[in-house]
């Protein structure tokens, strides 16, 4: 086989291609940690388009993290309703107290962040790696499946989840890690989608393993239930 996947090309994608959403900074820019950890807690399980009005109307009703842990819980709730899997508003809501009592800034390691409610593995690596430029990585399902394809991961899921992680943490460049796990959401969003891949369109087809095969759609192996 020849060289694998690089982060190089992937980021010039992304420099091409990057999604203009409300909660990324402009290129060059580091973005606010409270913007992104809320956009990242909405985004769990949510869909872009959902997530967009209400992320601009939490901003508007709770510009920072202060009013945010000041709101009442009744607040908070109804600011959410609509988006769905309630406990993430109230361990929004707990997580904005818990970073207010301490002064009012995140954690800016993912060790740190993974400690406060409502985020786990994958929200701490985004965060650290988006608002911090921490060299981190983040495995979504999206993710999952791009670099389980890049490199034709046997393994079903979920055992092949650790390795999946090694892959991805070991491509996370060290000057702009937030870009490159936004640039993995997008290509698992727009070019690597689970049913007919726009592989012409991918910066990584030449590396990509499954696509050589001409079995890209078979990734991510799964376990059969
Ligand atoms: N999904 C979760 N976080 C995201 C982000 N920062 N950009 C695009 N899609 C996402």
């Amino acid at each position: 086989p020849g060289p694998g996947p690089r982060a190089d090309d992937l980021l010039a994608w992304y420099d091409r291609h990057r999604r203009v959403l409300p909660w990324r900074a402009l290129a060059g820019e580091v973005p606010e940690p409270y913007r992104v950890w809320l956009s990242e807690v909405m985004l769990q399980q949510t869909t872009i388009a959902a997530v967009r009005p209400y992320f601009e109307r939490f901003l508007t009703r709770f510009p920072d993290v202060f009013a945010l842990a000041d709101a009442p819980e009744e607040a908070v709730m109804s600011a959410w309703a609509g988006l769905g899997y309630y406990s993430r508003a109230r361990n929004l809501h707990a997580c904005a107290k818990a970073v207010a009592a301490g002064g009012g800034r995140f954690p800016d390691t993912a060790e740190g962040l993974r400690k406060l409610p409502g985020i786990g593995a994958y929200t701490a690596g985004a965060i650290a790696a988006i608002a911090f430029d921490r060299q981190e990585a983040a495995v979504d399902g999206n993710v999952e499946r791009v670099l389980s394809r890049a490199y034709a991961v046997e393994t079903p899921l979920p055992g092949s989840r650790p390795e999946i992680r090694r892959l991805t943490q070991a491509l996370v460049p060290a000057d702009r890690p937030g870009d490159f796990a936004q640039a993995l959401m997008d290509l698992g969003a727009t070019i690597c989608t689970p049913k007919r891949p726009a592989c012409a369109l991918c910066p990584w087809m030449r590396p990509c393993r499954a696509r050589a095969l001409g079995i890209q759609e078979t990734f991510p192996r799964k376990i059969k239930v």
